[in-house]
């Protein structure tokens, strides 16, 4: 079994080679997780969508509805999605296609492009420390975006690791994190406005970030009953912007102590707020909105019969930003609850610490 997926010990990066694993009888029990932890209630998330259109184009009574869900989502669970959000439909189809590019390449090749180190960038199976010692079953492709950086980062890596075949698809990348930048910008003005916080606020701290993309591979699993394709967690991120693929399920939240399906909808995108917005768990230090918010524990279940992919924009502020509430909501009633913290503290701190268990449940149950 083990010649199939093997560990890089100094960056935590599990090389999982599915088109042998998946062909195997059994999986191997690395993957497997607690029997407890993998029940699911089978109904769906209770989770607004939300018509971006009159907001976008300015319209006031339609604004006033958006922001409304907004709070509502954000108040029960942090999550909702969004449909006429002005992302191109060809370009989150050119992106998913892109993911199947890469990802039916052979293990060598896509090994060309391995994560080394502490790189946010590269190919790797799982990256185990982040959520626990049980492994997900997935394959991941990550890239790091800086809204400052010049605009030839990602062919640059793409072609500099796999050759120059891939030019497009690295073009294809860079101007999906350029419309989910512009995107999660005008989430942020939903999001402050609805917290009565000037619209214009959140805007300004995230106006130069450093997010990370993720395309997630799914391979069928031949026993997924025993496993995730990405175990229980919060993002430790601020705004995640998620494009699942049509028809096949895969994403779960926990809400109203139990697990809920998020069914993908055609041309929709799925967003959710982060710790760095919201309540940081397990630590003590801030979030953006003083805890007024929830940062929603998911995850991701895997099927025997359908792979799936996804694509995940994570925003992030820049990497010595401190992050702390805008005055306006703090007073008595809402006292400052933790110190500040720079994100990269953060992004550090859950390259080691952060484990999502029954524990985390239980605090949210
Ligand atoms: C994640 O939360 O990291 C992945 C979720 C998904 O694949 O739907
Ligand atoms: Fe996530």
């Amino acid at each position: 079994e083990k010649e199939y997926f093997s560990e890089d010990k100094s960056s935590n990066i599990i090389i999982f080679d599915s088109s042998q694993l998946c062909n195997q009888a059994s999986i191997p029990s690395q993957f497997f997780w607690p029997q407890t932890d993998l029940s699911c209630s089978c109904k769906q998330l209770k989770a607004p969508i939300i018509d971006l259109n009159g907001f976008l184009t300015r319209d006031e009574s339609s604004t006033k509805i958006a922001i409304d869900l907004v709070h509502s989502a954000c108040s029960d669970h942090g999550f909702f999605q969004v449909i006429n959000h002005g992302v191109d439909s060809s370009l989150m189809q050119d992106a998913l296609n892109c993911i199947d590019e890469f990802f039916r390449l052979p293990l060598a090749e896509k090994l060309k492009a391995r994560r080394k180190g502490q790189s946010k960038w590269g190919y790797a199976g799982a990256h185990t420390d982040r959520f626990t010692d049980k492994l997900p079953w997935k394959e991941t492709l990550s890239f790091g975006y800086d809204s400052v950086a010049s605009q030839s980062v990602f062919v640059d890596y793409l072609t500099s690791t796999l050759g120059n075949g891939f030019k497009e698809m690295g073009m294809v990348y860079q101007r999906y994190c350029d419309a989910m930048t512009k995107l999660s910008l005008s989430i942020m003005e939903l999001l402050g406005t609805s917290l009565g916080v000037d619209g214009g606020h959140y805007q300004e701290f995230f106006a130069e970030s450093t997010s990370i993309l993720r395309c997630n591979y799914y391979p069928p699993c031949q026993e997924p009953e025993l496993t995730f394709g990405t175990g229980p967690h919060c993002d430790p991120t601020s705004l995640t912007i998620l494009l699942q693929q049509d028809e096949v399920d895969g994403l779960q939240v926990f809400s109203d102590g139990e697990w809920r399906v998020v069914r993908p909808v055609p041309g929709a995108l799925v967003i959710n707020i982060g710790d760095t917005f919201m309540v940081l768990i397990f630590t003590s230090t801030s979030a953006l909105s003083n805890g007024r918010y929830k940062s929603c524990l998911h995850r991701a279940v895997v099927n025997k019969v359908r792979e799936r992919r996804s694509l995940v924009f994570f925003l992030c502020p820049r990497e010595n930003k401190v992050v702390s509430p805008p005055d306006c909501l703090v007073d008595e009633e809402h006292p400052r609850k933790y110190p500040d913290f720079t994100w990269a503290e953060l992004f550090d701190f859950t390259q080691t610490h952060y484990r999502a268990d029954m524990q985390t449940l239980q605090a949210f149950a």
